[in-house]
């Protein structure tokens, strides 16, 4: 695309619970972007597609047990497997815009009751968002949208844990959209934060998670 041409792309993450609307303003965060003109692509985690995302798969789908830490490590093992490639699409320009990141992996696996700072080791070294936003929404709002969809983590109780340890992870730099406004509104708030954020990360250079 012209317009980042000169520069790297933006590491812009989505953060939230299970039905917080993150999927669906990704989608239109990017045909926005690139409408604009942005080289910009959608990214998601869990990345089902490689052989560690179809073993999270089975485990999501209560298709296969696994313990709690080596799940963890799997989640992370997805993300390490496709920084190498993200670094290289940045570096070159694009823009990728992510549907969840490490702090899901940090939030989801302490809310089962794992020492946070364990949870956050094995992703130290993965490339630091440019932009994190945290779509936040009430664990009771994101339950009665239509419902989850039966995997594993999809329950009140647990996703109401996820929401306490989302909340400790949060750094001022996060931006907090309120996922219950109008869909247009969020979608609105989150073109101005992305398009901010691609300007000034041009000549900023890519760094690592330390936390
Ligand atoms: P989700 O984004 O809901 O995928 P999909 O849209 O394909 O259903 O992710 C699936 C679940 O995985 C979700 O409940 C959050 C959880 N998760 C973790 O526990 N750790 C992680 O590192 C990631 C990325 C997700
Ligand atoms: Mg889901």
């Amino acid at each position: 695309g012209s317009s980042n041409s000169s520069g790297r792309g933006a590491l812009v993450v989505l953060e939230g619970l299970d039905r917080s609307g993150k999927s669906l303003q990704c989608a239109r965060l990017l045909s926005f972007l690139q409408g604009k003109g942005h080289c910009a692509e959608g990214w998601r985690f869990p990345d089902r597609g490689t052989n560690v995302g179809q073993m999270i798969s089975a485990y999501l789908a209560n298709e296969s047990q696994l313990d709690d830490r080596t799940i963890h490590l799997l989640f992370s093992a997805n993300r390490w497997e496709k920084r190498g490639l993200m670094e290289s699409k940045l570096l070159s320009g694009t823009t990728l815009v992510v549907d969840r990141y490490s702090y899901s992996g940090v939030a989801f696996s302490a809310a089962k009751g794992l020492d946070i700072e364990w949870c956050k080791a094995p992703e130290v070294g993965l490339l630091a968002p440019d932009l994190v936003i945290y779509l936040d929404l009430q664990p009771e709002k994101a339950a009665e949208r239509g419902g989850y969809g039966g995997e594993r983590y999809e329950r009140i109780e647990f996703q109401k844990k996820v929401a306490e340890h989302y909340h400790s992870l949060r750094d001022p730099t996060w931006k907090v959209v309120d996922g219950s406004l109008p869909m247009e509104t969020v979608e609105d708030q989150l073109r101005e934060l992305a398009t901010n954020c691609i300007q000034e990360c041009n000549g900023k250079p890519l760094t690592n998670l330390t936390w």
